[in-house]
């Protein structure tokens, strides 16, 4: 590798609503990472998302799986729009690419940064992590309806639990697990759901054979939102099926700072291409005036930068990031200031050029 530059090329989706806004304001914080890790970047803008379904008829080309496989990442910003069913997106899109291209693990970090107000006030230091199953579960898409329309009209949505994918996402959790603080909560419902949730329990349980210096427990899904908000600060890693993983990561999210500032990665394990994204959709309550929290988008970038190996990159923009939010000018609304998307980036620019300077 020795003084060899890497280029990395990396497809970005800025999708609708304030997804485009973020995305432009971001792009020279994490040109400017990569360049200061020794990175050349190339990336791709692709016209993904709502506006392209309203044009197209679809949110992505048919092949759109196969252009990203073609890249080392995604970089993907919101999307939604009223005029578009939000089922034709999220199917049409996200699932659609989490499933076909294998993503079976999200990510969703949750760490507090330091002078950043946190709803339950000055609690003690957050830095959880939720690893999510990402491709079956409660959405799965199986199910149908009958007697469309009819008073006696019924809907059944079918949980698919496999083997191999909660064997995947919980080697994953425990080594991760292993590499951090070495505890683990499995978060299921098997008292009352008794055979998905049992899977669950059981594969775990025989992973965590290979992993004894973790050290791990099962929580009820419910008893588990209650402990998130009275003790977040003893977990760890959260393994947990895709539907409670969906909810419970936004309940972190609101633990450190809001859906602003939380950041996921949807990878496979040994696999180079990822998706990354914030968790937060489109906004379109705040879409259009500037205002968007763009931490939860340079936080993915990090996190796409730390799977691809990027060096330093990742650390960069958390540092830079995190440095920024200490002045509460520099927040955005959602974090109880007045800062504009692009106050708070430039600012984070140029808190990363800064540091580099100092550094010579
Ligand atoms: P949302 O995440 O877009 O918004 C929820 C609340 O959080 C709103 O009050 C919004 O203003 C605020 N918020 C979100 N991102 C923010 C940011 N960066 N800075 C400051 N405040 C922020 O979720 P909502 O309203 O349920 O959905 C809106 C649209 O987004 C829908 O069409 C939905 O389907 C879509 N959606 C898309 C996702 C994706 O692209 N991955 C994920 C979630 C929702
Ligand atoms: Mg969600």
């Amino acid at each position: 590798m020795g003084g060899m530059v890497r280029t990395l090329r990396v497809a970005v989706i800025p999708g609708d609503g304030v997804g485009p806004e973020i995305s432009e304001a971001c792009q020279p914080v994490i040109e400017a990472a990569a360049t200061r890790a020794g990175i050349r970047l190339e990336s791709t803008p692709l016209d993904w998302g709502g506006e392209r379904h309203l044009r197209c008829g679809a949110p992505m080309p048919e092949d759109g799986p196969s252009v990203l496989r073609r890249f080392d990442a995604a970089l993907f910003g919101a999307v939604g729009r009223p005029d578009v069913p939000d089922h034709e997106l999220i199917w049409g899109l996200i699932i659609r690419l989490r499933q076909e291209l294998g993503l079976s693990v999200n990510l969703r970090p949750a760490l507090t940064f330091p002078g950043l107000p946190t709803p339950f006030g000055g609690g003690a230091a957050i830095d959880l992590l939720v690893v999510r199953e990402n491709t079956e579960g409660e959405y799965a898409g199986a199910g149908g309806r009958l007697r469309r329309g009819s008073p006696g009209e019924v809907a059944v949505e079918v949980a698919i639990h496999s083997r191999a994918a909660i064997s995947e996402a919980a080697r994953f959790a425990f080594e991760t697990a292993r590499r951090r603080r070495r505890r683990l909560h499995l978060v299921t419902k098997s008292n009352a759901m008794r055979y998905g949730y049992l899977l669950w329990d059981e594969v775990v349980a025989e992973v965590a054979v290979d992993y004894p210096e973790v050290s791990w427990e099962r929580v009820l899904v419910d008893a588990m939102a209650a402990r998130l908000v009275q003790r977040p600060e003893e977990l760890d890693v959260l393994l947990c099926s895709n539907l409670f993983g969906d909810i419970l990561s936004d309940l972190t999210a609101a633990l450190v700072g809001g859906l602003g500032m939380a950041p996921s990665a949807n990878i496979r394990p040994g696999q180079r291409l990822g998706v990354f994204e914030p968790v937060h959709g489109s906004a379109p309550d705040i879409a259009g005036r500037g205002i968007a929290n763009p931490g939860g988008y340079l936080l993915s970038a990090a996190l796409m930068f730390d799977h691809l190996e990027a060096g330093s990159a990742g650390d960069r923009i958390r540092a830079a990031l995190a440095h920024a939010l200490r002045q509460p000018e520099l927040r955005t609304p959602d974090l109880g200031g007045t800062a504009t998307t692009a106050q708070l980036a430039s600012a984070v620019l140029a808190q990363l050029q800064h540091r580099e300077a100092s550094r010579k």
